[in-house]
């Protein structure tokens, strides 16, 4: 699967991952800014979060219960497309566009 994570600024990174896994890990292990993933994906913070491309809506499960709460809390408020980003499991094939929000702290 293949990752094109765009900061507020318009710059992109694009990272070539492995499936299985989540798009949050992908970006930490590249060092793309702007994604923390403070609690390592246990649904906890959501320093994880990100905007997921229209196109993508259906590739991933809904937002779950624990997520949505999470969502609440996050430091840039959240829209119809945020997703915290350690529940977006990657699968072969897959190209994934997520914007990543202002700030995450
Ligand atoms: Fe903490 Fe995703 S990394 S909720």
């Amino acid at each position: 699967p293949k990752v094109f994570y765009t900061q507020p600024d318009g710059r992109q990174d694009v990272i070539e991952a492995a499936a299985g896994d989540s798009v949050m890990q992908t970006a930490v292990r590249n060092g793309v800014s702007g994604i923390v993933g403070q609690c390592g994906g246990s649904l906890s913070c959501a320093t994880c979060h990100v905007f997921l491309a229209e196109e993508n809506a259906d590739d991933f499960a809904p937002v779950g219960d624990d997520e949505d709460e999470m969502l609440d809390c996050a430091a840039t408020e959240r829209q119809d497309n945020s997703r915290l980003s350690c529940q977006l499991i990657l699968r072969d094939g897959q190209e994934v566009h997520v914007t990543v929000p202002e700030a995450q702290l």
